[in-house]
């Protein structure tokens, strides 16, 4: 038997699952965090609320599943960052939220290298990642401590190791993707050459052991949130695919045994590292999905996040929305574009608004959609679907009529820690095979197209058009 606690610290929040071998969930606490949207492009999170909230969401899931656990697995941000010193675990810095764009400067400095970066890492020299964040940090705040990801920093209280997954890793702008090594010519660029690099670990690695949630446990199971949902949603073959729609959507598509260069603007990264062996991902992401429906309610156009599909109208009636509200990702990487909403008229109310902004985030998805299939050489079949927006069904609706592909949504509102708790189950069995440690699943409901193939085009095509002249000049 294999019983883990999955704890997946997010941007806006951390959930801890104590999940039971076959994967049903025993116990689950949420505690919320807060980033600081601070103007600038400027988003910070408060390291020891990040921490606290590990631990007392932890702690509250053991205490509600009432039996001890055989590992602890931990799913984190990807490209979240701090200085911290190494010596006491403190804080040196607030974390910079990989949506914060102050790096951005860094990037510019850098654009004569972009070609080598990202043949290198499979990335796109763009502030979302962790490096130019990092060096940020240095020039601007202190040279003291180690600058990490956070979930090194996270680990390193829970168990004193210093390490990251290869999975994290790959979000860096620091590794080199192929050989799954830090990149001495990369660090040198970023500035960052002779920072202390933590150990790079798989994800069935056991890393170290904690007490912190009860009697000494092992740890494994570490993996960026986006890849240990690919993992849960069953994505273990090329071509398959899904989206979580969280904070942003986050759309990863398996590319098997290799690290593609992404011919059209997306991002390779590895999507595991388990039983010895390497899977790899592309993925686009639409960075404000939640965080835009959020945006609507804090301007009072929806009362509540869960108002989104009463107050929708059926139709937009011409309103387009480009939901740029944090910058722009793949493939057009402009972190200065900013959203627009266009089409308005007196008669435009706030349904119209707000199913524009939903058809919006579709709309980018979609675009995403097309782009893997094109790095894949064939047309997604169908798009896995997870998160807390999937409970929309008008943006579910949405998602299958302008991809045109069925959405399959994941029964479970868990699938980023069922991923971590299945990699941990991997440390735990070694040698079992990563389909039955994740287990079969069956959709709680599948979205079929209902538009033509036509009017889909023909909104992606408009929608397509409002996104490109929104882009700024550079
Ligand atoms: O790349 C950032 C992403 O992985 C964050 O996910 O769920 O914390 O919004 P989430």
């Amino acid at each position: 038997m294999s019983t883990v606690l999955a704890i997946d610290q997010g941007t806006s929040g951390t959930k801890a699952i104590v999940v039971a071998e076959d994967g049903t969930a025993l116990a689950v606490a949420e505690e919320p965090v807060r980033p600081r949207y601070l103007g600038g492009g400027r988003v910070e999170q408060d390291p020891n609320e990040l921490l606290d909230s590990v631990l007392t969401a932890g702690r509250r899931a053991m205490a509600e599943a009432g039996r001890p656990v055989d590992a602890v697995a931990l799913a984190n941000q990807g490209e979240t960052v701090l200085a911290w010193d190494p010596d006491s675990g403190e804080p040196l810095t607030d974390a910079l939220v990989w949506q914060d764009r102050r790096a951005e400067s860094v990037c510019a400095e850098l654009a004569d290298h972009a070609e080598l970066v990202a043949r290198r890492t499979g990335l796109v020299l763009d502030p979302y990642f962790s490096a130019p964040k990092m060096a940020w940090l240095r020039r601007h705040r202190t040279r003291e401590g180690v600058v990490t990801t956070t979930d090194t920093w996270l680990v390193h209280r829970l168990t004193g190791a210093f390490v990251t997954d290869v999975t994290t890793a790959s979000r860096s702008l620091l590794l080199d993707v192929d050989t799954l090594t830090w990149d001495g010519e990369l660090l040198e660029l970023f500035g960052l050459a002779g920072e202390r690099l933590p150990a790079l670990v798989d994800c069935d690695e056991i890393v170290g052991t904690t007490e912190a949630f009860g009697g000494r446990v092992p740890v494994a199971g570490l993996v960026v949130d986006q890849q240990a949902a690919l993992v849960a949603e069953g994505c273990l073959t090329p071509g398959s695919a899904k989206c979580t729609f969280g904070t942003g959507a986050f759309l990863l598509a398996n590319t098997g045994t290799r690290a593609v260069r992404s011919r059209s603007g997306l991002t390779s990264s590895v999507a595991w590292r388990a039983g010895g062996e390497t899977a790899y991902c592309v993925d686009g992401q639409v960075y404000t999905a939640a965080s835009a429906i959020r945006w609507l309610t804090d301007l009072g156009l929806l009362s509540a996040p869960g108002e989104l599909d009463a107050v929708a109208a059926p139709d937009a009636e011409g309103v387009l929305c480009v939901p740029a509200l944090a910058g722009l990702a793949a493939p057009w990487w402009r972190p200065d574009a900013t959203a627009t909403l266009t089409g308005m008229t007196l008669a435009t109310g706030r349904g119209q608004l707000v199913r524009a902004v939903l058809e919006g985030v579709a709309a980018q998805v979609a675009e995403v959609c097309r782009l893997v299939a094109d790095d894949l050489g064939a047309p997604l079949s169908r798009l896995r679907a997870d998160g807390g927006l999937t409970h929309s069904r008008a943006l579910m609706q949405a998602q299958a009529d302008l991809a045109q592909l069925p959405v399959d949504v994941y029964p479970s509102g868990h699938a980023t820690p069922l991923g971590a708790a299945a990699l941990a189950r991997l440390a735990l069995r070694p040698g079992l095979p990563l389909a039955e440690a994740v287990g079969a699943w069956h959709p709680s409901t599948v979205y079929e197209p209902a538009w033509s193939p036509d009017r889909a085009a023909a909104f992606r095509d408009r929608w397509r058009r409002a996104a490109e002249p929104g882009l700024p000049a550079r």
